[in-house]
Parts: C-alpha cells; sequence; structure tokens
C-alpha cells in the first residue's frame, strides 16, 4: 500500500502566523504534497490536480457504501486523482471507540479496495465521530494498519495549485453541546468550547490570508448553504462564511446533509458543495426555502470530482453507477490576483 503514492507527504508543524499582536495562531498542520518526478507520461507534476469528495460514509459496506466504493474507485483511475477529500462522518454509529476498533478495517480499508483509491485519504471528523473516541481517529496507529488514512481536527493541505483547509465544523454547532439530542460526544480538547472556536476561526483566517495558491478550497463536515434535510448551519453562515468570503475562497466542501449538491452564492464567486453521499441516503426530505443559487441537488448516494488547473476547476458529480450527474466549470480571470 502507498506505492502508488506519487506524491511526498510532508508535515510542518508548529508553523506560526501573526494576526494581531495580542495572537499567534499554529495550531494548525500543514501537508505538502510534492510532486515526484515519474517514469513515463503521467498526467502528473504537470500542473494538475484532481481529488475525489465523499462523505457520511463509513457503514461496513452497507446502503450502498460499496457500490459508491467501487465507482470511486473507476472514475479515480480515469482521472488519475492525486488524493481523496473525506467531509466527516467517518464512522456510523458512534464513530470509532478506540484505535482498536475493527470499524476501521470493516467500513475503510476492506471497502475502498481499488488501486485507485491506495493514495492519501485528507478527512475531518464529522458530528458521529464525535460520539466515539474522536482522537482515536487521529492516532498515529491507524496509519500503521492504513498509511493512506490522515485525519486531525483541522490542517492545511498544500498542493501548490491549491491550499485546502480542512476545519473542524462540529464543535462550532452549539445544539451539540446542550444534550437536547440524548447523545454523548466527545469533547477532550474542545472545552472550553469559546476558546476553541475563536482560536480555530483565527487560525483558518490566518491561513487564508497568507495562501498564495491559485485555488483556495475550505473543506468542513457541516454545510453552510444547504437545502437538505439539516439545511443551513447558522453557526458557520455568522462566523466561518464571512472569513471564506473577505479571502476569495473558491469552494466550500461539506457532507452532513446525505446528498449531492450544488450551490453558487449569489453575491461572491464562492460554490458550495455538498458531498455526503458515501452510503446512507435517500432521507426524501428538501427545503422548501431559500434556493436562490441552487444548481443541482441529488438525494442519492454518489461522489464528487475536482479537477483544477492553472486556468480553471471541473466539478463533476457521480451516481452509485458512475453515471455523471451534474458538471460544472469555473474559470479563473488570467490577471486574477489569488492575495
Ligand atoms: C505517453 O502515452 C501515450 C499514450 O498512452 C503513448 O503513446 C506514448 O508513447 C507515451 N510516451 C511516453 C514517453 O511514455
Ligand atoms: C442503492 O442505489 C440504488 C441506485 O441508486 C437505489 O435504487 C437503491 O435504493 C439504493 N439502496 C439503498 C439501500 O439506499
Ligand atoms: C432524551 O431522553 C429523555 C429521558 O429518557 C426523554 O424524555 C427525551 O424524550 C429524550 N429526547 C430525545 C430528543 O430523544
Amino acid at each position: 500500500m502507498g506505492n502508488q503514492c506519487q506524491w511526498h507527504l510532508w508535515l510542518v508543524l508548529a508553523i506560526t502566523c501573526f494576526v494581531s499582536q495580542n495572537y499567534v495562531a499554529g495550531e494548525l498542520e500543514r501537508v505538502h504534497l510534492k510532486a515526484q518526478p515519474r517514469n513515463g507520461n503521467s498526467s502528473k507534476g504537470d500542473g494538475f490536480l484532481g481529488f475525489l469528495v465523499v462523505g457520511d460514509w463509513g457503514r461496513k459496506g452497507a446502503f450502498n457504501q460499496s457500490r459508491v466504493a467501487f465507482q470511486m474507485g473507476k472514475i479515480g483511475e480515469k482521472l488519475k486523482i492525486d488524493f481523496v477529500v473525506s467531509t466527516g462522518d467517518n464512522f456510523y454509529d458512534n464513530g470509532l471507540n478506540s484505535q482498536h476498533d475493527p470499524a476501521f478495517l470493516q467500513s475503510f480499508t476492506n471497502i475502498y479496495k481499488s488501486k485507485s483509491l491506495q493514495t492519501h485519504w485528507f478527512s475531518v471528523l464529522g458530528n458521529h465521530d464525535y460520539r466515539g473516541d474522536a482522537e482515536a481517529q487521529f492516532s498515529p496507529f491507524l496509519r500503521q494498519i492504513d498509511s493512506r488514512w490522515f485525519c486531525l481536527r483541522s490542517f492545511i493541505v498544500n498542493a501548490d495549485l491549491a491550499e485546502i483547509i480542512f476545519v473542524d465544523t462540529t464543535p462550532l454547532v452549539k445544539s451539540y453541546f446542550l444534550n437536547s439530542d440524548n447523545h454523548t460526544y466527545d469533547w477532550r480538547g474542545i472545552i472550553p468550547r469559546k476558546r476553541y472556536i475563536t482560536n480555530l476561526l483565527k487560525d483558518v483566517e490566518c491561513a487564508l490570508r497568507e495562501s498564495t495558491a491559485k485555488w483556495k478550497i475550505v473543506v468542513g463536515h457541516h454545510a453552510i448553504r444547504s437545502i437538505g434535510f439539516h439545511g443551513d448551519t447558522e453557526e458557520l453562515v455568522n462566523y466561518l462564511l464571512p472569513i471564506l468570503k473577505a479571502n476569495n475562497v473558491d469552494f466550500y466542501i461539506n457532507g452532513h446533509d446525505h446528498c449531492l449538491q450544488h450551490i453558487s452564492d449569489t453575491n461572491s464567486r464562492m460554490e458550495f458543495l455538498t458531498s455526503g453521499a458515501g452510503s446512507k441516503a435517500w432521507r426524501g426530505d428538501m427545503k422548501k426555502q431559500r434556493r436562490e443559487g441552487l444548481r443541482f441537488f441529488y438525494d442519492g448516494q454518489g461522489f464528487m470530482s475536482l479537477q483544477l488547473s492553472q486556468f480553471d476547476a471541473h466539478i463533476a458529480f457521480y451516481d452509485a453507477y458512475g453515471t455523471v450527474l451534474h458538471t460544472w466549470n469555473v474559470w479563473k480571470p488570467i490577471f486574477h490576483s489569488s492575495m
């Protein structure tokens, strides 16, 4: 495993950024993906970047998880993807109970077996992951079992052409802290919540402000905009969205609602992309309100791909048969400054 990885993974710890005189950020770990010269004539290392996005998946193959996984393998091969992004809710119903939980093998290693998927998997946690031992998913032990796995609360993947900032959105959602849903959450490392959120938002702002990448992408579990069952996440609309807009983020990518969805922001160039259809779907719940900017909604299983060059981005959504359901192109103005 890992032999197919054409990118070298570098971990750079303790990046510091001075946002203001009083605050020193630096909690976000940074992963550098460096193109390796390859034998033969692969498309990589020539300024293109491609990856798949799947969310809300870990059900030991059930609810079409295996079917989606198989099609991800086929599309991944075709697009010569560089890595996979997971938008969280990695293990149902209650995350992993420890780093030894067999669900890791049953829902991840043994399901995503295709050759093209034997590459880095960058994952955030979803609310269901917080119902188990949240920290188990960060354990280096899991990377020994399956070297593809990379999960942290919040981190940055720098792939030259794009900078992808992974944001731990669950602690931002207040209702999980009110015990109103009778679930217990693993808040070790999160409480006091206010301080955690303040630092997180500053880290995200700092990372975006410093980024000189052509494409700026932010990934979280919860939606900013969604017409699915959970709808918009108020806390993200209020606290995260203004930071993303101020820093010209191109794409916000999430899961949480078990659907595929594309909404264009009505007053900026940002696209909201939901890929949360890795297993259980077909909830049959679509909200009628706030439909402005809606380009596409699919209530069933599937996944998404994103292909980037200096000049354009190509988005595609696929169902459980690998059929393309929706595509979208975004062009970068040639003289666009990302600063
Ligand atoms: C590159 O790929 C094409 C098509 O697969 C092939 O015809 C060509 O010989 C390859 N070139 C090299 C240098 O491998
Ligand atoms: C699996 O996918 C097929 C095709 O979309 C769908 O008809 C079927 O209902 C799905 N099964 C489940 C359990 O969601
Ligand atoms: C939570 O548990 C209490 C006590 O068992 C029960 O009365 C209440 O209905 C439950 N709430 C939910 C949302 O399930």
